[in-house]
């Protein structure tokens, strides 16, 4: 058994600030908020921390790009970020900024104290340069023959043809992705972190119960291989925090971001009466878990550990690490409409359906899972709406019909009752070893035992015989109280229709220590008027969810737009000289109710104001539009949409989505301007 009043810290991997959070990251994030939820709902003190990463050369190109600062570029996916995981009820304790004062803090004392204490050296190396974008190139920015199969188009790490890996210098006619160029090898001085200092005390530390087995071996590997010294610095220019004393030089991206947990925790404490040093401090008794992904388990396995060591601070208790998502079997894929953001599905289908599925699904151990889209549909509608939910829907009417709410004074069958208790104590097990599962696949048994007793008693043939009015009330009361215990043990999953369900039962679910309440069962009390809790999924939700998937498509992984859209059958010149465009400045810009893309813009032709609806919500938040300048057709006749009359159109440039481009305020341009 867990000891008692415990104090946990929790966190899961940082997200990139360049990008929007899909439906992989997910599965990290709903694992971890299902875990806290359950921490609490346990009794002990839990704090769940996590923040943007905001640093490195892929978001410093994106903002240049995008033709923002990195700055507005992270603000901007950072507050996307926040609302995808609201709504996706990841209740965070704090969500923060690897670009913040408490990171800059913390990574600059951890460098000094890592540094002073030896485990910082310095040597010349050479790598690729962009002679014409003036950056060097992470390898993944270079590309290039493949120097074993000889394959195009491969990365400088390594070849997705025939699997072998090796340095960028070794591609056969290299180019830099970022313009185009050859690239050149250029020297520089570079900052090394010594791993090897602490072979010995990662040797130990890995062997404890601190991973899982299947990462412990693979560790075996990675210490038979050797560790290796890893490059801790960056030449300007690059978006990060300068290196203490050396103009010019910037830690690397994944030195600060790990740090980022640290800083997040640090902003918490400055908001609260928490205390940093009691869940850093070497000695101290609280406990640090990191939820991850197996992609990244090099750092958090090993480098972490012994930066936080090197740097006199307290080591992770656990990491925790999962495998990748899958969508019908294969990876996620743009072009199948299964590469599907947060706000995709939040536009389509409700949160907890995912919730979950993913707990249907994840166990403890570092294997890929699959969302099936069709098993989705299946899962949600006869587990959650036909098993659990029913139960309430089939009680709760005669209750409140027939009994003005209040609940039977004794519990019909107290044996079944401390069946449903007793079960509390191996799920909450399943929790804790987050085996969700096998915790679902339990829930779900004792709802088909309470479905099977509400079918042996039938109370809707009860309430229609004389004199049975007792029974009938026992009956659905006793319903009403095993639905209150699967909802008790379901509420870290569905915390959003545990929360109905509180208000429905007027009794508290969702609570500190909340899940030892069931003990009690609810009698002689009064509940409220039942309100629908849930509804089934319908396939056509997730038919259109895949379909607007594949229409936000558009990266640089992608094939090029010449590629994905042919050219149009070509025009005469009159043609388009019959085309009226003119620049316009951006008035007004909002939302429209039920469209997921649209934008309605009130632009100024300068003197006459138009409506126009524009398909670049995506792209542009309607805050930042107003002020803008763009193209329009001037003279296409009005059009009568949907959501009301379109009185010409905007022109933006892009393959779509979020790439889409409009103009500039600095371009010089003046509103009623013909564009030639
Ligand atoms: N920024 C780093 C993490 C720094 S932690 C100090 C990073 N970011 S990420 O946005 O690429 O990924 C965030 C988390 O989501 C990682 O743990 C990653 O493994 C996880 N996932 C990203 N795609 C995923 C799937 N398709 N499936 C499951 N998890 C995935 O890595
Ligand atoms: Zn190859």
């Amino acid at each position: 058994m867990p000891k008692e009043n415990r104090r946990i810290l929790v966190t899961s991997a940082l997200p990139y600030a360049n990008g929007p959070i899909h439906l992989g990251h997910l599965v990290e994030y709903i694992q971890t908020d299902i875990w806290t939820r359950y921490q609490r709902l346990a009794g002990h003190e839990c704090y769940y921390v996590c923040a943007d990463d905001a640093h490195g050369t892929p978001i410093m190109l994106r903002a240049e790009n995008d033709g923002v600062t990195p700055e507005q570029l992270i603000d901007r996916i950072g507050a996307e970020h926040r609302a995808d995981f609201a709504e996706f009820l990841v209740a965070f304790d704090n969500y923060h900024t690897t670009h913040s004062p408490e990171n800059r803090q913390y990574s600059e004392l951890i460098y000094q104290r890592l540094r002073d204490n030896g485990h910082i050296s310095r040597r010349t190396i050479k790598q690729a340069f962009d002679p014409q974008k003036g950056i060097f190139l992470p390898d993944r920015y270079i590309k290039g023959q493949c120097p074993q199969c000889g394959a195009a188009d491969q990365y400088g790490d390594n070849c997705e043809v025939c699997g072998s890996t090796y340095s960028p210098t070794d591609l056969i006619n290299p180019v830099s992705v970022v313009s185009g160029v050859t690239p050149i090898e250029r020297e520089s001085e570079h900052f090394f972190f010594r791993l090897k200092d602490f072979e010995d005390m990662l040797k130990t530390w890995t062997r404890g119960e601190h991973l899982q087995p299947e990462v412990q071996n693979k560790l075996q590997e990675w210490f038979h291989v050797g560790l290796r010294d890893w490059d801790i610095s960056r030449d300007a220019p690059y978006f990060g925090f300068q290196i203490p004393d050396q103009p010019d030089k910037y830690f690397y991206v994944w030195l600060d971001a790990p740090i980022g947990y640290m800083a997040s925790f640090k902003n918490l404490c400055d908001k609260s009466d928490l205390k940093f040093d009691d869940f850093w401090d070497p000695d101290s008794s609280t406990e640090l878990y990191h939820f991850i992904g197996k992609d990244i388990l090099y750092f958090h396995a090993l480098f972490w550990p012994a930066m936080l060591d090197g740097a006199g601070f307290r080591k992770p208790s656990a990491v925790f690490a999962h495998g990748f998502l899958t969508v019908n079997g294969h990876k996620m894929s743009k072009s199948r409409g299964t590469f599907i953001t947060a706000r995709t599905y939040l536009d389509h289908l409700n949160p907890e359906y995912l919730r979950y599925y993913f707990a249907a699904k994840l166990n403890n151990r570092v294997e890929d899972l699959d969302l099936n889209m069709e098993d989705f549909v299946l899962r949600v509608n006869s587990d959650l709406v036909g098993k659990v939910v029913n139960i309430a829907s089939r009680c709760a009417g005669f209750i409140s019909k027939r009994f003005d709410g209040y609940l039977a004074a004794g519990v019909h069958d107290a044996e079944l009752y401390q069946t449903f208790v007793d079960a509390g104590a191996h799920i909450a097990e399943c929790y804790q070893r987050r085996e969700y599962s096998r915790g679902m696949r339990e829930i779900m048994s004792l709802a088909d035992q309470a479905n099977q007793y509400i079918a042996d008693h039938k109370p809707w043939e009860i309430g229609k015989r004389e004199g049975q009015e007792d029974l009938l009330q026992e009956v659905c009361s006793m319903g009403l109280n095993l639905f209150r215990v699967l909802i008790t043990y379901l509420s870290p999953v569905i915390p959003a229709t545990a929360g109905k369900v509180e208000a429905f039962l007027d009794c508290e679910i969702v609570t500190a220590g909340g899940w030892h309440n069931v003990r009690h069962p609810l009698t002689g009390h009064r509940v409220k008027p039942y309100e629908h809790l849930l509804r089934r999924v319908d396939n056509k939700q997730v038919e259109a969810m895949i379909e607007a998937s594949k229409q936000t498509v558009g990266t640089a992984a992608e094939p090029g737009p010449l590629q994905a859209e042919p050219i149009a059958a070509s025009i005469g010149i009159d043609d388009f000289n019959k085309l009226d465009l003119r620049i316009v400045r951006i008035t007004q810009a909002e939302r429209v109710e039920g469209a997921d893309k649209l934008l309605k813009l009130i632009l100024d032709l300068g003197g006459e104001q138009r409506t126009v609806f524009a398909g670049i919500k995506s792209a542009y938040p309607p805050e930042e539009l107003a002020g803008r300048y763009t193209v329009m057709v001037a003279n296409l006749a009005p059009r009568k949409m949907r959501f009301g009359v379109s009185e010409g159109m905007v022109l933006a440039a892009g393959p779509g989505g979020k790439d889409l481009w409009l103009l500039s305020p600095d371009d010089g341009a003046q509103p009623g301007m013909r564009v030639k």
